[in-house]
């Protein structure tokens, strides 16, 4: 059997891991891989190699992937999944690999309704994909936030400032939580809890009351589009407590760096699953991970998650921040 393997949307930290552990695991089993570039843009434009196990030597230290990824508008229109479909026809491919995020996956979801074998597997720092606890890249972006929110506190207690941090993770707040609870944050912003700016200048006042001299507030940055840009909150927060408010945008350096363990244990645990699901020809599912087990969920049931987070550890966040 002849299998594509493609990395789509947003890169995360062990995407290389997971295309390692389907192209040796594949091998052993008797599949050819193919690697496709550049996620459904090089499935459109027939942009593919055969992988070898030697081919994902010394990769699974590695964030991004070497297969390069894209958000590809044209794989949205007809002519473009026209051609994805026609790629597959001429390559000969009889089954997929995608690795991606709730997007990536809602496209292999297309391919799977047209009658392509796929498998999905779940990639993205957002950890906002509907039937897995935990995807690819999620547990490293946390990590770099605690991190960075480790070295913001030393300058934020020197100078006694209250620091607002925008992190990443479209509209979800598991990142910002996670993180948060994590590294120690006296606030928490997400979007899936509604607060005001008055509510948050009154929390920040409310500890510097208690005799805290500084503190961090983690800001989802999909609380953005609700309450206003980190900016706007900052601006808000100088006016009402008078304290000195410093921003800090960590940006996409929460996508890049080496995959955690854990990152890349799952993944090597779900790229491995999914080259022994394309043998056993057993299709129309992403790998998830549920339970402390990998389980396999139908791609028709993929969505982004209305909750990412756990409001208990929302809770906890802020009964610890005394
Ligand atoms: P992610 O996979 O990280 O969530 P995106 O949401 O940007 O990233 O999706 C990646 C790509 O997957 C998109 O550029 C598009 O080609 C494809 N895609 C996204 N949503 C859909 C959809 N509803 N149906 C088909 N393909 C989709
Ligand atoms: O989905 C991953 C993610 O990093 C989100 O957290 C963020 O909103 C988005 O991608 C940024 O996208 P881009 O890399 O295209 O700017």
């Amino acid at each position: 059997m002849r299998v594509g393997i493609l990395t789509s949307g947003g890169d995360a930290p062990g995407m290389n891991a997971a295309v390692r552990a389907a192209v040796r695991r594949g091998w052993e089993l008797g599949l050819e891989t193919v690697g496709i570039r550049r996620g459904y843009a090089g499935l459109i434009e027939g942009d593919l190699s055969p992988l070898t196990p030697r081919d994902v030597g010394g990769i699974i230290e590695y964030g991004g992937t070497f297969l390069h990824t894209a958000r590809c508008p044209a794989f949205l229109t007809e002519e473009g999944r026209r051609r994805a479909l026609e790629t597959i026809e001429r390559e000969g491919l009889d089954a997929l690999i995608v690795i991606g995020g709730e997007g990536s996956l809602q496209g292999a979801r297309w391919l799977s309704d047209q009658g392509v074998n796929v498998v999905g597997i779940p990639a993205s720092i957002d950890n906002d994909i509907e039937g897995t606890e935990l995807a690819i890249g999620v547990d490293t972006a946390v990590n770099t936030v605690v991190w960075a929110l480790n070295r913001i506190r030393d300058t934020a207690l020197a100078h006694e400032r209250v620091f607002l941090v925008e992190v990443m993770g479209r509209e979800s707040g598991y990142i910002a939580l996670m993180g948060g609870l994590a590294g120690g944050a006296e606030l928490v912003l997400v979007p899936e809890v509604k607060v005001t700016l008055e509510e948050v200048a009154q929390r920040v006042s409310a500890l510097y009351r208690k005799g805290k001299h500084h503190s961090i507030v983690v800001v989802a940055e999909g609380v953005t589009a609700k309450l206003g840009s980190v900016e706007v909150i900052a601006n808000f927060l100088r006016e009402r407590t008078n304290l000195e408010v410093r921003v800090t945008v960590l940006g996409h350096l929460q996508r890049g760096g080496s995959p955690t363990a854990t990152d890349r244990i799952l993944a090597s645990r779900f790229g491995a699953l999914a080259a022994e699901d394309v043998k056993a020809e057993r299709f129309g599912h992403m790998v998830a991970w549920r339970k402390g087990k990998a389980v396999r969920v139908p791609l028709a049931a993929v969505r982004r998650k209305q909750m990412a987070i756990d409001l208990r550890l929302y809770e906890l966040v802020h009964q610890l921040a005394i």
